[in-house]
């Protein structure tokens, strides 16, 4: 079953045109109904524009309280019919009541192999520690910094050469297969 996406970006939003180019060339059934991002200098919005996506900048800075700016989150994919919402590269934690409203609704790309390497600054962590095998992780979000559940990961051989940029375009070309595929594994499983 098609799924209708709500995407959540701070950035440069590749993961975003990457699922938005999945669902216009039909690789899979769910649409992309609204690009949110909290930032209004994020190039990702401009990106979701071109392909004609509806956008929209909702950020915390132009509302009361937290729980306000969550209700406009949560109105805005409301009205779209948003079934699933996609964090990618969104910096902002989520509360408890958004989550418990969106309850397994609400999942993230990671740049690493989760649990290892949770927060910023993923990709350097995995160099610092001098591992073998990077990779990414999709999660359910809860209330932790990359701690919910975890739907699936990618792996990514380490080379002795690798800093933290070739490193983490490898990763980031990963991300994209990988967002893919969990689309696809919940569109067969419809939550
Ligand atoms: C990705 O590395 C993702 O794993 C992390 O933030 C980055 C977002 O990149 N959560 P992009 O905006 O999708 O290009």
């Amino acid at each position: 079953m098609g799924l209708n996406l709500g995407i959540l970006i701070s950035g440069r939003g590749s993961n975003m045109l990457n699922l938005v180019n999945a669902s216009q060339r039909g690789l899979i059934k769910s649409k992309v109904k609204i690009v949110i991002s909290n930032n209004k200098n994020s190039i990702g919005i401009d990106k979701a524009k071109r392909k004609n996506i509806k956008t929209k900048i909702i950020n915390q800075k132009d509302y009361e309280s937290k729980k306000d700016f969550e209700n406009a989150l949560t109105n805005t994919l409301k009205n779209q019919n948003v079934d699933l919402v996609c964090l990618a590269g969104f910096m902002c934690i989520l509360s408890k009541k958004f989550l418990k409203e969106w309850h397994r609704k609400v999942i993230n790309i990671h740049p690493s192999l989760l649990p290892s390497f949770r927060g910023k600054n993923a990709v350097k962590q995995a160099l610092e520690n001098r591992v073998k095998t990077a990779g990414c992780s999709v999660h359910f979000v809860d209330e932790g910094i990359d701690t919910g559940e975890i739907i699936s990961q990618e792996e990514v051989p380490v080379s002795s050469n690798d800093d933290e940029e070739t490193l983490g375009k490898k990763i980031l070309k990963k991300e994209h297969v990988l967002y893919i595929k969990v689309i696809k594994e919940l569109e067969r499983n419809c939550f």
